[in-house]
């Protein structure tokens, strides 16, 4: 049976990379990392240099949630908004320029068994929507300029449950990861399951379980995902307005 002891350092070997680490973390963020405004902003963007890498000017707001930040790198531009939760265990996160991860998002890289692929890796120019979650023991690789919708989630890791005798949890793991190459754009509610790649400029209807590789430029939905149609240039005349595209 566990001892106390054991718990707590269990609990500490998942917050950060070493109890000295813990404490350097937890004080940084225990300091700056309530206070709200653009004031918080500010002192997070210098600060914050201390715990984990900028490679330019970051936005994070107050309240962020941070674990492992030894094991973060952020681009130029990154923001980052209430209430996301960053869990870098080892292999990390890695967020590219100027890409947004919206309030209650949780990117956690949940390496607890030393998984040879693990991590998370978002390009530049993404946006990962409200309370979507990627789970990276596998490796969840974003390109650039992909844009997830509300309460997506990525999960790179299945459970093996081939042994009816025994608990399933006993039973280990697979861990394959997850590719969204460049320009796609997944639907809200969508869930991306391990091993799957969905191919440049494709999009992913909202509530789609893909179980399948999605060929780039083509449009799945439904459960199981199926393809629905190739993004060809063909479209038919529009009866509602559209109105301007990003211009990054
Ligand atoms: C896929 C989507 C973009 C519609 O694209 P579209 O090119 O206008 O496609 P259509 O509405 O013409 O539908 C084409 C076919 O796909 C089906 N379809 C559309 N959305 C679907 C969905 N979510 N799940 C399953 N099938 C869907 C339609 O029923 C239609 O089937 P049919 O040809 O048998 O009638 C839209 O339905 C969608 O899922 N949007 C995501 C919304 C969202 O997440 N918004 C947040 C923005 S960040």
């Amino acid at each position: 049976m566990d001892t106390q002891p054991n718990r707590l350092s269990l609990y500490l070997h998942r917050q950060a990379d070493s109890i000295p680490r813990y404490i350097w973390e937890q004080t940084i963020l225990f300091c700056f990392g309530w206070i709200p405004t653009i004031i918080g902003v500010g002192a997070r963007a210098i600060i914050y240099r201390l715990i984990l890498r900028m490679d330019g000017l970051v936005a994070i707001e107050n309240g962020a949630r941070i674990r492992f930040a030894s094991n973060i790198r952020l681009g130029a531009g990154v923001y980052i908004d209430e209430g996301v939760y960053l869990h870098a265990c080892p292999r990390g996160i890695e967020i590219g320029a100027n890409t947004y991860v919206m309030h209650h998002a949780e990117l956690h890289v949940y390496n607890f068994r030393a998984l040879p692929h693990s991590g998370i890796r978002i390009g530049k120019n993404c946006l990962i929507s409200e309370f979507n979650v990627l789970r990276g023991q596998g490796g969840i690789t974003i390109g650039d300029n992909v844009y997830t919708a509300p309460l997506v989630q990525m999960l790179a890791v299945n459970h093996v449950y081939d042994d009816p005798t025994r608990p399933i949890i006993q039973q280990g793991i697979t861990a394959q990861g997850i590719v969204i190459e460049d320009d796609c754009w997944i639907g809200a509610g969508a869930i991306i399951l391990d091993g799957i790649r969905v191919g440049k400029g494709a999009v992913v209807a909202a509530g789609a379980v893909v179980t399948r590789d999605v060929a780039p430029h083509t449009l799945v939905g439904g459960v199981p995902a199926k393809f629905i149609k190739t993004i060809d240039g063909t479209v038919a005349p529009r009866t509602i307005p559209v109105y301007a595209g990003s211009e990054t």
